[in-house]
């Protein structure tokens, strides 16, 4: 669905349209929140979560560098926040793989977790959304603009799965862990998103385009919330 002309862009419509994707309403949300992990479900996911962070921290550096000048500030931070705001001992991977060697999970175990098929095929598809190769010459504002747009989808979504995954780790007493001030982080990551993406949609300029990475990104991450799902189903 492309914005109709009569419909103003905002970041209200964007947040909206998130809501009311089927993505939002995606079983892993109901999953985390109500049933109890096993420590191996729990590890599990947490590696295929941080195989797409892991993706998604490059792709973002990518992106900036392909950032008309004004809007690269609008990533700055979120990427500073990644790396630990200049002390890496504080970087979000680290915090993320604290919680494995909580529960229990060495480097040997964790090396032995899947990758899952749908976060396999998410990690193929979000590069051409971040990073399109062959840009679409009828969209304005380009691959920086449906960078934009991905981005945002990526960023407010976020906020809802670190909700979900506070959740579940509140059995492990690990809900107050520092991964988890990404409920908040998250927030602020899915403002400066927003602003990005109003940068390009200023005067209903590239709104098409930002709109194309947000769709085609809500939909990609159907794929990831198949394989975060995927990893946390009992076995049979
Ligand atoms: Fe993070
Ligand atoms: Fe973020």
């Amino acid at each position: 669905m492309l914005l109709k002309a009569d419909q103003k862009p905002s970041a209200r419509y964007l947040t909206e349209l998130a809501s009311s994707h089927p993505c939002r309403q995606h079983p892993l949300f109901a999953h985390l929140r109500t049933r109890t992990l096993s420590k191996e479900q729990a590890v599990s996911l947490l590696v295929n979560y941080d195989a797409h962070a892991t993706l998604l921290r490059r792709l973002l550096l990518k992106a900036a560098a392909f950032m008309p000048e004004p809007a690269v500030g609008f990533i700055l931070e979120n990427v500073r926040n990644e790396y630990g705001n200049g002390d890496y001992r504080l970087c979000h991977q680290g915090q993320l793989r604290s919680i494995i060697d909580h529960l229990g999970g060495g480097a040997g175990f964790v090396s032995a977790q899947a990758i899952t098929k749908g976060v396999r095929q998410y990690l193929i598809r979000i590069g051409e959304l971040y990073c399109r190769k062959n840009p679409m010459p009828k969209l304005c504002g380009g691959r920086a603009a449906i960078a934009a747009g991905a981005i945002t989808a990526t960023e407010l979504m976020a906020i809802e799965e670190f909700k979900a995954m506070q959740v579940a780790f509140a059995h492990f007493g690990l809900a107050e862990h520092a991964w988890f001030d990404h409920v908040n982080v998250e927030c602020e990551h899915g403002e400066e998103s927003l602003a990005l993406a109003a940068y390009f949609m200023q005067n209903n300029q590239g709104c098409e385009a930002v709109e194309f990475g947000f769709q085609q990104t809500l939909n990609t991450n159907v794929l990831l919330y198949d394989g975060l799902l995927e990893a946390i189903m009992p076995s049979t």
